[in-house]
């Protein structure tokens, strides 16, 4: 039974985040996430949409398997095999949730759906009847929501009910809605469907118009009990509801919202850092809450304000969101136990494999510069533990580069299966002619779609830190790549992109074409 005058959140960062353009986060990845959501007390993870590819469909069961605490969802549209899919993926849930969803608005119905309003009613009955005689735990979700008739969403939301629903969430699905419209959207359908204490109402708004926070603010106001999201607001086109904004405005609001949470807010900052540095997804620094200037103050009056009563320009604490500056800087004489202590505060959940690997390349860290820092730290966890080896996977072995005014040389070599293959090439800057060097070892030439370098501290001596996305035949990948050399960091993180692109397309069965044998 679900507590009158409690929010509960409902993280969908693994499917409906993971959407966002460019990210494509692997198995072990996602438990990560998920792993550090739980800790984080999050009620509900979204951890895929199993029907819609075979990678999803592991996500969804691995996640299944290891988390105990939150409840596991899996996304599925009202079709038989969807549903089928997704309950098989969460059999091993200790704490499953079907979630269908079907569209409603005019405009999807006629144009997407090409369904009759009676025809999707039908369909959203004989879809939640199915996912309700398979689980106990069913969301109906009325896709476009706000842009629905509110007669026609109070019929759909009542045979969700009947048939067994008992989760109704409103989706504001292309960001459309403002706060005191979906205000009264909500609370109309809270009064129309008139549901048994038993069934809880829940929205998922978008953030095309920069109003997720506040349309879902203004639905907690109007009733509705969860709240869906993601980490960092992460998400297709504009994003999700951030969950870090709408949590922190409930807390800090407390003496308007007067409603219970049961997450762990000092959670929120090192859980945006995972997700922001697995998924290659920055945090703008003026980012509500978890931003690098959420809580600097660069004017004197402000600091002087905050210096004579922190409250005076504060209206949160950072620790309260667990924005903590490193107590110790980690160096060469730091043990293993001080390592996983700090990976640990910095949300990392390491198996000792894991742990033994990332303690040996801090270690020759250290040998190479006296300190590391929690960026750098962060830094060689990603690229090393996280790097997906596929069978078909490339590994650098060695790379030169000669860097000239405006021509520059890059040899680059590579194993695959113990085999080494090399070739050289000429660019305008050393990472164009690594990267060219590379595309004629492999033999494919995918799309280079982003590609950006930061430096892990403010330090002189921080490392590099490359992102890059790449895309082929309709895959897009993205790779990571960290060092104390910038160009070694770019060369690792498009080998480690490529690598991506041939696991997705080993789980999609494609077989990449313009693929030709390795140069020699
Ligand atoms: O935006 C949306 O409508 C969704 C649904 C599947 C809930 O993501
Ligand atoms: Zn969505």
């Amino acid at each position: 039974m679900f507590e009158a005058n409690r929010i509960y959140f409902f993280d969908t960062t693994l499917r409906d985040g993971e959407q966002a353009a460019g990210v494509n986060l692997n198995v072990s990845e996602k438990l990560q996430i998920a792993k550090q959501l739980e800790k984080m007390r999050v009620d509900v993870i979204e951890a895929g949409f199993p029907a819609s590819s075979q990678g999803d469909f592991n996500c969804v069961q691995a996640v299944s398997r290891e988390i105990k605490r939150s409840t596991v969802a899996g996304l599925a549209r009202t079709k038989e095999g969807d549903i089928r899919a997704a309950a098989q993926a969460l059999a091993l849930a200790e704490n499953p949730r079907l979630h269908v969803f079907l569209a409603t608005s005019p405009i999807h119905m006629e144009y997407k759906l090409q369904m009759t309003p009676e025809e999707v009613l039908a369909e959203a009955k004989a879809g939640v009847s199915l996912a309700r005689s398979l689980m106990s735990e069913v969301e109906f979700s009325a896709e476009d929501a706000s842009r629905s008739d509110l007669e026609f969403l109070i019929k759909i939301f009542k045979v969700a009910v009947e048939s067994g629903a008992t989760i109704i969430n409103i989706p504001d699905t292309v960001g459309y809605a403002l706060p005191d419209e979906f205000y009264k959207l909500c609370k109309a359908i809270i009064e129309g469907v008139g549901a048994p204490e038993s069934v809880i109402y829940s929205v998922h708004t978008h953030d095309d118009l920069g109003l997720a926070t506040a349309n879902s603010l203004a639905a907690v106001r109007a009733g509705v009990r969860q709240v869906e999201g993601t980490i960092n607001g992460m998400g297709e086109r504009g994003g999700n509801a951030a969950i870090e904004e709408v949590a922190m405005a409930i807390k800090t609001r407390s003496d308007f919202f007067a409603l219970n949470i049961n997450l762990d807010t000092q959670r929120l900052y090192p859980v945006s850092r995972l997700v922001s540095r697995l998924s290659g997804v920055t945090v703008p620094p003026n980012k509500a809450v978890v931003g690098a200037n959420a809580f600097a103050h660069e004017a004197g009056v402000h600091q002087h304000g905050v210096l004579a009563k922190r409250e005076t320009y504060e209206i949160m604490r950072a620790e309260d969101v667990g924005c903590t500056p490193a107590v110790m800087v980690l160096g060469k004489h730091s043990g293993r136990h001080a390592f996983r202590d700090r990976l640990e505060l910095l949300g990392y959940n390491l198996d000792d494999l894991q742990l033994t690997k990332a303690f040996e390349i801090f270690k020759k860290l250290c040998d190479e510069k006296k300190e590391a820092t929690d960026g750098d730290i962060e830094a060689i966890v990603a690229d090393e533990i996280f790097s997906v080896k596929p069978e078909y996977h490339y590994e650098l072995k060695d790379y030169t580069v000669h860097v000239g005014a405006g021509l520059s040389t890059a040899a680059i070599v590579l194993t695959r299966n113990g085999v080494e293959l090399k070739d050289a090439a000429t660019g305008k800057g050393p990472v164009e002619a690594a990267y060219l060097a590379i595309k004629r070892i492999i033999g494919l030439c995918p799309k280079l779609d982003s590609f950006r370098i930061r430096a892990t501290s403010e330090r002189a001596n921080a490392m590099g830190e490359a992102f890059v996305i790449l895309s082929h035949s309709g895959i897009k990948a993205q790779g990571h790549g960290a060092s104390t050399d910038v160009i070694k960091a770019s060369i690792r993180a498009y080998v480690n992109a490529v690598n991506r692109l041939y696991s997705t397309a080993a789980v999609r069965d494609i077989k990449f074409t313009g693929e030709v044998a390795a140069a020699s």
